[in-house]
Formats: structure tokens, C-alpha cells, sequence
């Protein structure tokens, strides 16, 4: 079978390597999916870059989700059958026309969602899902602040922030994605490329009050200003540190600093909360919460509560143009490659 092996860490262009390597074999408890789509996440940027330390050794094949059909099943699958069409997350792999993953990571797409669609909710949406619904627990009334909301993590977080009735604040870097973020109907966007959000949010909401939840994968001072703006019982998610891309090892210690630093004492006495994700890790210690995640978005999907949006579908021979696109900005929503 064809696989893009990332081969060398760097530049898209001198990275990745369509290779012929053997078919994985499902083993006990996993399924083997024929791949027709396969999605980008900023992470495969990261680790593109070096910069993901749970990535696997080079040469690597990257992709965390696939869309296509069950091909074979290992012992003790009971709720899969082979010819089913499936989204899934992977453990890495998904770069590949095929891609073994654990049957708890695995779910039926119904008639009403398309492959590629389908893509978008097994990583982006699942984790989004559960940040907001349980981790956070959104009500109605709460404000919000999603950063980098035009991404496809942010728009998950957008339409469930909508579904549960609360005021939205997000930003974004940029005229055409501020736009995008009024048309799924953001209360106040927020271009952060140009404007101080701290300030904009203050102005908003008055002085001495603040939101109640942030969702935040950009990191850097971004989460120390947006320490700053919580109300109490206010939460912070922290999913990610974008602000580490692109920068020489002094940018990167000082985005590090830029956090800030936080006591528990100190988060007592000004009753905030700081939280932190990581999917994978979801994924490998606690199987059945990724399922119930990856079923619930499904449903959500399915009643069209959640309406991925779908940046653009590149050929699977395309990777590097697909990196080069996701990591200059340019993405609004879900990146998608395809096998054809
Ligand atoms: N912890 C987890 O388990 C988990 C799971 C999934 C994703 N994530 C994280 O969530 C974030 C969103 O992931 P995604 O796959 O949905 O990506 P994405 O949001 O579709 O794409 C990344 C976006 O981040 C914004 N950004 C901010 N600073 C950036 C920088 N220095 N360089 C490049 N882009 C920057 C850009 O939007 P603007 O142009 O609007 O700034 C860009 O379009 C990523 O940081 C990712 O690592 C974490």
C-alpha cells in the first residue's frame, strides 16, 4: 500500500515521501480501514516541524484521523463488521491508504455525512467535545472566548458554544476569517493580528467584569491575558501552543515564560480554574470517554447541531502543499486529503 512518510523534519517541501510499505495487520481488539480521505491537524505541523514530542521516530507516518471502510477486524471486535463506512482516530498512521486503529476509536458514519466531512470530527470536534461538554460543562449565558476560532478546532468550539446558548467571543488573524467567524454566528470577533483582545473584551464588557471560559491552544501571553479576563469560577483550557511555532529556541523559552506562572493558592483565592488536554493521552488511558466523545459528536453531526466546515480537500499526493496551507494561516476549518 502507498504511504507519505515524513523523512526528514523541516521545510513541507523536503519532508515527506510517498512510500510502498506493507499492509498493517488489525490485532486484538483493532479494525484495518480502508482510507478514502485523511485529515491535517496543526499537531502534524508541529511534528513536522520536530516540535511534538509524542510523535513516532523518522521515518514516520503522521495522521491521527481517516475516513473510509472497515477491511478486516482482530479478535474480539464485536461492534464493527467489515464493508462498514467509519471515521476514526488513529494513533498515528493515518497518512496511508490503510490505517489500523483500536475499535474504541472507530465509529459508524451515518448515510447523511460524507467521507470527508466525516474527517473533521474524530480529532478536531472530539476534542472540542471534550473540552466544552466534559471538562467545562458550557450553560447558557456563559461567556465565551474561543482563540484562533476559524481553525477546526475553534469552529467545533463555536458550534457547540452556539448549541449550548452562550455569548461568543473569538478571534482570529484576519478580515476573511472574522467574517467567517460572524457567519457562525460569533457575538464578537475579534481580529487579534490587530487589536489587543484583552482590551476589545474589557471595552465590551465593562471594567472589574470578566468571561467565564476560555478556550485556548495558542498559548504564550495569550493565556496569561486571558488569565487575566476570567470572572471568578472562570476556566481556562489550555489544548495547544501554536505561538511556539515558527520561532528560534530564545523566541520559543520566552512564549514558554509568557504563560505565566500560576499557584494553586492563587487559584484559590481568585476561585479560576486552569485546565489542561491532551487527546492522545485521552485516547490511550481512557479508551471509553474518546468513544463516547467520537459518538456523541457523530449524533451532534448527524442532527446538524455540528456543520464541519471544509477548507479545502487536497490529492494525497499533495501533502506538502496541504502543510504548507494549514501552517501559513490560510485554513479556515478542516484540511482534507484524499486518495483518488
Ligand atoms: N491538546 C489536544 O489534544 C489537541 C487536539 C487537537 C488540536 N490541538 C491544538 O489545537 C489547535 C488547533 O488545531 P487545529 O488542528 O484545529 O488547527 P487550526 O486551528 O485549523 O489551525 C491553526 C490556526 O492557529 C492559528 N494560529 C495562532 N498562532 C499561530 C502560529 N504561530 N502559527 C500558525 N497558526 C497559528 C491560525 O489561525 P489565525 O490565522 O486565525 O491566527 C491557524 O489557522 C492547535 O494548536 C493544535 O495543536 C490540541
Amino acid at each position: 500500500m502507498k504511504a507519505i512518510a515524513l523523512i526528514k523534519t523541516g521545510n513541507a517541501a523536503t519532508a515527506f515521501e510517498v512510500r510502498e510499505i506493507a499492509k498493517p495487520q488489525p490485532q486484538k481488539g483493532e479494525v484495518l480501514i480502508k482510507v478514502d480521505t485523511f485529515g491535517l491537524n496543526f499537531a502534524d505541523v508541529m511534528a513536522r516541524k520536530g516540535m511534538y514530542k509524542d510523535a513516532p521516530p523518522l521515518p514516520a507516518i503522521l495522521g491521527y484521523d481517516v475516513a473510509g471502510t472497515v477491511d478486516a477486524i482482530g479478535e474480539n471486535v464485536s461492534t464493527l463488521k467489515i464493508g462498514d463506512r467509519v471515521t476514526a482516530m488513529t494513533r498515528f498512521g493515518g497518512y496511508a491508504e490503510y490505517a489500523v486503529t483500536n475499535a474504541s476509536a472507530v465509529a459508524v458514519i451515518p448515510d447523511n455525512i460524507d467521507n470527508a466531512t466525516a474527517t473533521a470530527l474524530t480529532t478536531q470536534y472530539c476534542t472540542a467535545y471534550y473540552a466544552a461538554a466534559e471538562m467545562v460543562n458550557l450553560h447558557e449565558g456563559d461567556k465565551v472566548l474561543i482563540q484562533a476560532g476559524a481553525g477546526g478546532v475553534g469552529t467545533a468550539l463555536i458550534q457547540y458554544a452556539k448549541y449550548k446558548k452562550c455569548e461568543i467571543f473569538a478571534t482570529a488573524g484576519s478580515d476573511t476569517k472574522l467574517n467567517y467567524l460572524s457567519s457562525l454566528g460569533v457575538h464578537h470577533p475579534i481580529n487579534y493580528a490587530t487589536q489587543d483582545f484583552e482590551i476589545e473584551i474589557k471595552n465590551l464588557i465593562g471594567e472589574g467584569k470578566g468571561v467565564d471560559v476560555i478556550f485556548d491552544a495558542v498559548g504564550g501571553k495569550s493565556v496569561k491575558k486571558g488569565f487575566r479576563l476570567l470572572a471568578p469560577g472562570g476556566r481556562i483550557v489550555c489544548y495547544g501552543a501554536a505561538d511556539l511555532t515558527n520561532k528560534n529556541l530564545f523566541g520559543k523559552l520566552k512564549a514558554v515564560l509568557d504563560f505565566g506562572l500560576y499557584h494553586p493558592l492563587m487559584l484559590i483565592a481568585l476561585s479560576k480554574a486552569i485546565i489542561g488536554i491532551n487527546m492522545l493521552h485521552i485516547a490511550d488511558d481512557k479508551p471509553s470517554v474518546l468513544n463516547r466523545c467520537l459518538e456523541e459528536v457523530v449524533q451532534l453531526t448527524s442532527q446538524g447541531v455540528f456543520t464541519p466546515t471544509l477548507s479545502k480537500v487536497f490529492n494525497a499526493v499533495d501533502i506538502a502543499a496541504a502543510h504548507e496551507y494549514l501552517e501559513k494561516r490560510k485554513s479556515i476549518g478542516k484540511v482534507v486529503m484524499r486518495w483518488s
